[in-house]
């Protein structure tokens, strides 16, 4: 039981990535805040895991765009759940366009997301971790694209960059007051995010893993609960890599 005890948030937890580590924090003993835009989805799923591993899931509506949603949910989460040991910063959308097509609003709508987002819920988390007396694991969602690029890819990966390196940040500010901050870098893996992908391109992509296949979300959701757990009690400011070797070099 990795995270017995703990109360963990996971933005994003309605669907894919975040949906699947809500499920492993659960099954490792978590209390769980199901923190989504989607609200219909995210009230369902913590209506139906609620209770089913022994550990309360509840959801809240929240968009990591608004201030004022985000600071809610960890003061709703700490009032109902007594703390916020652990976050995943993991709420985010994509999107694929030429550079010089992006309207200002399109580029700014991922920057939102995607950075200022995991910036907003990562500093409302700070300030509950130290009000308690600190302690406490943060991971963000970064990317592949967070340390390379892609044609198309302005906005996210200009975002994802900026996560592993908030990140990085992040962990030295922490780390006096006992909070680790770590980043995950997923390949691409399985989600609804990858739905609109032509055939053809998702095999391009199949071949671009060395281990000649996509990841699934379990699998990104494994490696953000050992960060978020005591075993990575030493580790802090990491960018994980879960890309079957996406990001190894040319094989
Ligand atoms: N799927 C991949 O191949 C892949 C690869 C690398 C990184 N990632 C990252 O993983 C994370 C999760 O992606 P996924 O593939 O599970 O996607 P997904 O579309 O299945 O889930 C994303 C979730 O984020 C929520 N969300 C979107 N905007 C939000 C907002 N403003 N406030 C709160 N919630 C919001 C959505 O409602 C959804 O539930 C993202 O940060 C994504 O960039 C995904």
């Amino acid at each position: 039981m990795r995270l017995k005890g703990k109360n963990m948030v996971v933005t994003g937890g309605a669907s894919g990535i975040g949906l699947a580590t809500v499920v492993r924090s659960l099954e490792e003993g978590a209390h769980v805040v199901i923190a989504d835009v989607a609200g219909s989805d995210g009230a369902a799923q913590a209506a139906r895991l609620d209770g089913r591993h022994g550990g309360r899931c509840l959801f809240v509506a929240t968009d990591v765009t608004d201030t004022a949603q985000v600071d809610a949910l960890m003061q709703r989460t700490a009032q109902e759940l007594g703390g916020v040991h652990a976050v995943f910063n993991n709420a985010g959308i994509g999107g694929l366009c030429p550079a010089q097509d992006y309207t200002d609003e399109a580029f700014l709508r991922i920057i939102d997301i995607n950075l200022n987002g995991v910036f907003r819920v990562a500093r409302a988390a700070l300030r509950h971790m130290l009000g308690q007396g600190g302690g406490g694991s943060i991971v963000n969602c970064a990317s592949i694209l967070g340390v390379m690029g892609q044609k198309q890819t302005a906005a996210y990966s200009a975002a994802k960059g900026g996560v592993v390196n908030l990140t990085r940040t992040l962990a030295l500010e922490g780390a006096s007051h006992g909070v680790r901050v770590n980043a995950v870098g997923p390949g691409y893996i399985d989600t609804p995010l990858l739905k609109d992908l032509p055939p053809e391109m998702r095999q391009a992509l199949v071949r671009l893993h060395p281990l000649g296949r996509l990841g699934t979300d379990t699998e990104v959701a494994n490696a953000v609960v050992f960060l978020a757990s005591d075993e990575a009690s030493f580790i802090t400011g990491a960018h994980l890599m879960v890309d079957g070797g996406y990001t190894a070099g040319k094989s």
